[in-house]
């Protein structure tokens, strides 16, 4: 279906998720010809202060984050073309004014129609301005697919507690409706976020045993080696768990332990997650872990900083920039199943997977083995290499009875033979196609908030002896309690 025409407003037009993602991801859709046929960007921000021309800006932009290869000169010059500015203060009335006479130029010569869609890549605290100016000026209609239609895609972190998140959200309905409400969370762009659903519903294999009859407990990693570089002052202010946990580890997890939807449609989807954040035990302190990493080791064995030495973080910071927890799911289907999450910066691998291990065979039938089989374990590798595995016992070859564990394994990069691309290509087409389904609603946010508020809550106003894990290890010991004490241990692959 072709998509319809549209003016894609860049706010924080200037900004490093523009440079590093939007327009590297705009650009590769206008190469593969994915965009509409008319399509125009129009940025909005303070003017970069090293390439004060816009052009020049999303030149350098391509250039530094496409690869030589993939971008032919005059391909670079069209998409450069496409794209026009308004330089302006976000609180500025004035700026507006003249972003609205932009908008009126650009759609009267691009044929445009005046459909909008908005992107806010700008610090959360600029957003209710930002609507408030849009509605005075007229710029926003309430309708997300009959021209002229207007979409709002709202970066993450979409709140900080469950209060300001629901603030957010009524200032947002005081502008437009909720289904032209795009909440991004950039892991549901990854293909293989979206293959957890297609795993489980395209196949007959998998969802008779998806549910707490033959699964023992799931495990979710989401491991980075690097430290928070230059965005220590916004981190220190978010903490790993609302950064990665209460955003991408629940959107995961809401993926792996949703009921089949009717259908794939946005919202019959997004019920189905809301509904597993709404069973979902909200965390308390008992069920989790909290850590800060100290000096120590970077991936190549390099010394690097403690977090609170980082820049912008302000000494004697309590932030966590590691989280463990055990999270329960309080329905039918995962009742007594342990979903157990750990998210961590600065440790010794990059590695995103989700581990989910069936219980043990029944009856250890072959007695001759030197060893007891193990349970079977399904690896759902998201990144860096996304693999998709499966882990079974089989017999070594020659020896009468002797058990081996096994990985059947498929590797994305093998089978598929393309790069997987990038999760903003995938987001961006689908909001300029109106289809919200890998965006996140309201009620998906508020259960999500919900889960994890009475948790920071807690560890706001508990005094914590940090940094407790050097960088390079694997966070604190007591993540490693947290499942001791469940006769646990978190489960490694490593070997396979
Ligand atoms: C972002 C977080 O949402 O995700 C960052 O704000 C984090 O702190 C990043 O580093 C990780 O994304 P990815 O795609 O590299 O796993």
């Amino acid at each position: 279906m072709p998509l319809t025409a549209c003016t894609f407003v860049l706010f924080g037009a200037t900004g490093d998720l523009t440079r590093r993602k939007l327009l590297p991801a705009l650009f590769r859709l206008f190469n593969a010809n994915s965009l509409p046929e008319r399509f125009a960007i129009v940025g909005f921000a303070l003017p970069d202060k090293k390439a004060p021309d816009y052009h020049e800006f999303v030149r350098a932009a391509i250039q530094e984050f496409i690869p030589d290869e993939e971008r032919a000169d005059h391909r670079l010059e069209q998409f450069v073309e496409l794209t026009s500015f308004v330089p302006a203060n976000f609180t500025d009335a004035e700026g507006y004014d003249r972003l609205k006479s932009e908008l009126a130029r650009v759609d009267g010569e691009r044929g445009t129609f005046g459909n909008h869609l908005y992107y806010l890549a700008t610090p959360p605290a600029l957003v209710p301005d930002i609507l408030r100016h849009l509605q005075q000026d007229g710029l926003v209609t309430q309708a997300s697919s009959h021209a002229p239609w207007t979409r709002i895609i709202a970066e993450k972190p979409f709140g900080t507690d469950r209060d300001s998140a629901r603030r957010l959200t009524n200032q947002f309905h005081e502008v437009v409706k909720e289904d032209q409400v795009y909440r991004i969370d950039h892991y549901l762009g990854k293909d293989a976020v979206q293959d957890v659903s297609v795993l489980r519903f395209a196949n007959s294999l998998f969802e008779p045993l998806w549910n707490r009859n033959h699964i023992d407990q799931v495990q979710v990693t989401v491991a980075e080696t690097l430290g928070v570089g230059n965005r220590g002052g916004y981190f220190d202010a978010m903490g790993q768990t609302r950064d990665m946990v209460q955003s991408h580890a629940l959107q995961v997890i809401s993926l792996l332990a949703m009921e089949p939807p009717n259908s794939f449609a946005a919202n019959a989807v997004r019920q189905e997650k809301a509904k597993v954040l709404d069973a979902m035990r909200p965390l308390n302190n008992y069920h989790a872990v909290r850590g800060q990493y100290g000096a120590g080791h970077g991936m190549n064995g390099e010394p690097v900083p403690g977090y609170a030495q980082e820049a912008s973080v302000p000494a004697g910071s309590c932030t966590e920039t590691f989280m463990a927890a055990k999270l329960s799911i309080e329905s039918w289907r995962w009742s007594g199943v342990p979903f157990y999450i750990r998210a961590g910066k600065r440790l010794p691998k990059q590695l995103t997977e989700v581990l989910i291990q069936f219980k043990g065979a029944p009856l250890p039938l072959f007695r001759g083995s030197t060893r007891r089989p193990e349970p079977n374990i399904l690896r759902l590798r998201i990144q860096p290499d996304a693999e998709i595995s499966l882990i079974v016992e089989l017999k070594k070859p020659g020896t009468l009875n002797d058990l081996i564990p096994v990985e059947l394994d498929m590797l994305y990069g093998e089978a598929f033979k393309v790069p997987l691309k990038d999760a903003y290509e995938r987001l961006l087409l689908d909001a300029l196609n109106g289809d919200a389904v890998l965006f996140m609603r309201e009620d998906e946010i508020d259960a999500a908030w919900r889960v994890v508020d009475p948790l920071l809550a807690y560890w706001n106003q508990d005094p914590v002896d940090f940094p407790n894990y050097a960088a390079g290890t694997w966070g604190p010991e007591a993540a490693d309690e947290l499942l001791a004490r469940d006769n646990r241990k978190w489960l490694s692959l490593d070997g396979f």
